[in-house]
């Protein structure tokens, strides 16, 4: 069957596409399954997905070691961009049918539709397309939490984020420039160093070949770094310690090198009167979520507009149909990429 015939046979059905996996493992598990399509409840809208975008959730995810939070679907993708085909009961008129939005979402993004509470949504700058939306929920919020709600920036800051051209990073480099702190990367090539650089970055440091602490150290001449965006974790404490300024602040927000601290970090910290701060976005109770959006819809959608003097892009690397889940999460775990990785559903 034709795939157009194959989507409207599911459809007449109720179904729709999803990503899915049976049991927790490599990329080889994923696969488009035929599930029920939700409908909204109360306060939700239903959109039709036209994209959305892999985070490294959802790597984890699919390894069975981050398990959504209590309520949320079990299907991947925690961001998504599409139309509002649906209101559910007591919708407070924001949304209308029709609408193009863009959505944070605890999970279910990588589906034909998804049910999105209102206040998840935001509108689409204008401009961008369907995947460039999608690249932009979960990257830009939590940076844009990350910066001001947890690490507090000043102008003037300086501001060491790891894994510079990550989906975060690259919103990261952006969201400083704009709040008139000065970026400072890591990435393990010259050619994401590069990248980082186009971005707004002032400075980069390949952390595979030099030592970044030092480089940081030398960079803001002996001061320190006022806030350190960390998503490595383990492999970079000693490091991070020694080139925080003093009463910097440390935010912890991913593992990916690891859990364990072996040595004296609390005299280190205690000594710099550092503050270490963790954060995770997609636990955050609704409320908090729903606020979030709302102070980044007002302060930072309007600077992706071309008309902004501090235009902002969501960097977008590749773009995949999603029948092809398993080379997207392949490519994702081979660290080629800069920026976001995108999926496009089918309509
Ligand atoms: N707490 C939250 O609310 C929240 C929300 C969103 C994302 N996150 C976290 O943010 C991080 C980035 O997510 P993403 O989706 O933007 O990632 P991504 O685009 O896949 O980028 C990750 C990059 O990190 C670098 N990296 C991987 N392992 C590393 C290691 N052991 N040491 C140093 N660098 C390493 C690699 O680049 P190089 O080539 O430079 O090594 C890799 O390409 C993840 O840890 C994710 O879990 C947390």
């Amino acid at each position: 069957m034709h795939p157009s015939a194959c989507v409207e046979a599911t459809e007449k059905l109720g179904n729709m596409l999803a990503v899915h996996f049976d049991q927790p493992g490599g990329p080889e598990n994923l696969y488009l399954k035929e599930v029920a399509k939700p409908s909204p409840g109360e306060g939700e809208v239903l959109l039709k997905v036209v994209a959305s975008a892999l985070n490294r959730a959802d790597i984890l995810q699919r390894q069975g070691q981050y398990a959504p939070p209590p309520g949320a679907s079990t299907i991947l993708g925690v961001e998504a961009s599409g139309h509002v085909v649906e209101l559910g009961p007591g919708c407070q008129g924001h949304w209308k049918i029709g609408d193009p939005a863009m959505a944070l979402l605890p999970g279910g993004g990588q589906a034909q539709y998804v049910t999105v509470p209102e206040g998840f949504l935001m509108p689409i700058p204008a401009g961008l397309t369907m995947p460039q939306a999608a690249a932009i929920p979960e990257a830009w919020l939590t940076t844009f939490q990350l910066l001001h709600l947890v690490g507090n920036v000043q102008a003037g800051d300086s501001v060491l984020i790891h894994a510079g051209v990550s989906g975060v990073g690259t919103a990261a480099i952006q969201l400083t420039r704009l709040a008139g702190a000065v970026p400072l990367v890591t990435a393990g090539s010259q050619y994401k160093i590069q990248m980082a650089e186009k971005l707004g970055a002032a400075v980069g440091f390949n952390y595979k070949e030099e030592d970044f602490s030092e480089a940081a150290m030398k960079f803001t001449k002996g001061a320190g770094v006022n806030l350190i965006l960390d998503c490595i974790g383990g492999s970079y404490w000693e490091k991070n310690v020694n080139c925080l300024a003093a009463d910097g602040r440390w935010v912890l927000y991913g593992l990916m090198g690891g859990n364990e601290v072996n040595g004296p970090l609390l005299s280190k910290l205690l000594f710099k009167r550092g503050s270490l701060i963790s954060s995770l976005l997609r636990s955050r109770v609704k409320k908090y979520k729903q606020t979030l959006v709302k102070a980044f819809t007002e302060q930072v959608v309007p600077h992706f507009s071309t008309e902004s003097t501090h235009r902002l892009r969501p960097v977008v690397d590749r773009v995949y149909p999603v029948a092809k889940i398993q080379e997207a999460h392949k490519y994702m775990e081979s660290n080629q990429h800069v920026g976001k990785i995108a999926l496009e559903l089918p309509q």
